[in-house]
């Protein structure tokens, strides 16, 4: 994978997000790219002021970085609704297929997606930054928070093989789930009287609202 800047920050947002932290070895070993091209790609970041490093080499957006960032996110998820919505790739294809079509998204371009779709939120359920980079709020809770019932928000790591696996339970955001079981490595729940099992790294991902 040939990552430009603004992917690298992209997804340091992202996974800051469903992690709480991002480090260099997190990054290499998540995007499966040589450490060392890593750390040459966050050197050049850290002296844009795009990042920081903090303690243990945790790596930190500056405002001037989230802002790259979200113009990042802006361009990807529209280009996912145009894929999913309009051109009818499925759930798990289009966050890959828009990592090269996202570039060509100029902000003419967003704008229109954004009038013809109505899209308020990717397919995986996360906010769309508007154009002037606001973002709605996603819920703190994740999946692996919940004790009871809670209806699906979004997934906020978007990895191609967590997607494959939640299209192939058919969860997705809106879906209605209760908690029933947790193990060391898994999570048991009950979706329309069917039990599934859900790997914790999974569940860790996917940010709920709790319902009563
Ligand atoms: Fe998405």
């Amino acid at each position: 994978m040939n990552l430009r800047e603004e992917d690298y920050l992209r997804y340091i947002y992202e996974l800051s997000l469903a992690y709480g932290a991002t480090h260099t070895s997190q990054l290499a070993k998540i995007l499966n790219i040589a450490q060392s091209s890593v750390v040459d790609a966050l050197d050049h970041l850290n002296k844009k002021h795009y990042i920081v490093y903090e303690k243990r080499f945790q790596i930190i957006l500056t405002d001037e970085g989230r802002k790259e960032a979200l113009k990042s996110i802006r361009k990807h998820e529209l280009a996912e609704v145009l894929l999913m919505n309009v051109l009818g790739l499925s759930w798990d294809e289009c966050d890959d297929e828009s990592m090269l079509m996202e570039h060509g998204i100029t902000d003419k371009i967003a704008i229109a997606i954004e009038r013809i779709t109505g899209a308020k939120r990717c397919p995986h359920g996360n906010p769309i930054p508007d154009k002037n980079l606001v973002i709605g709020k996603i819920p703190d809770t994740s999946l692996l928070d919940v004790t009871g019932s809670c209806i699906i928000f979004s997934v906020v790591y978007e990895d191609k093989h967590i997607l494959q696996f939640l299209n192939s339970v058919s969860i997705f955001p809106d879906t209605s789930l209760i908690v029933t079981g947790k193990s060391d490595n898994h999570l048991v729940v009950d979706k329309d009287n069917v039990e599934i099992t859900i790997p914790i790294e999974i569940a860790k991902v996917i940010r709920v609202t709790q319902s009563i």
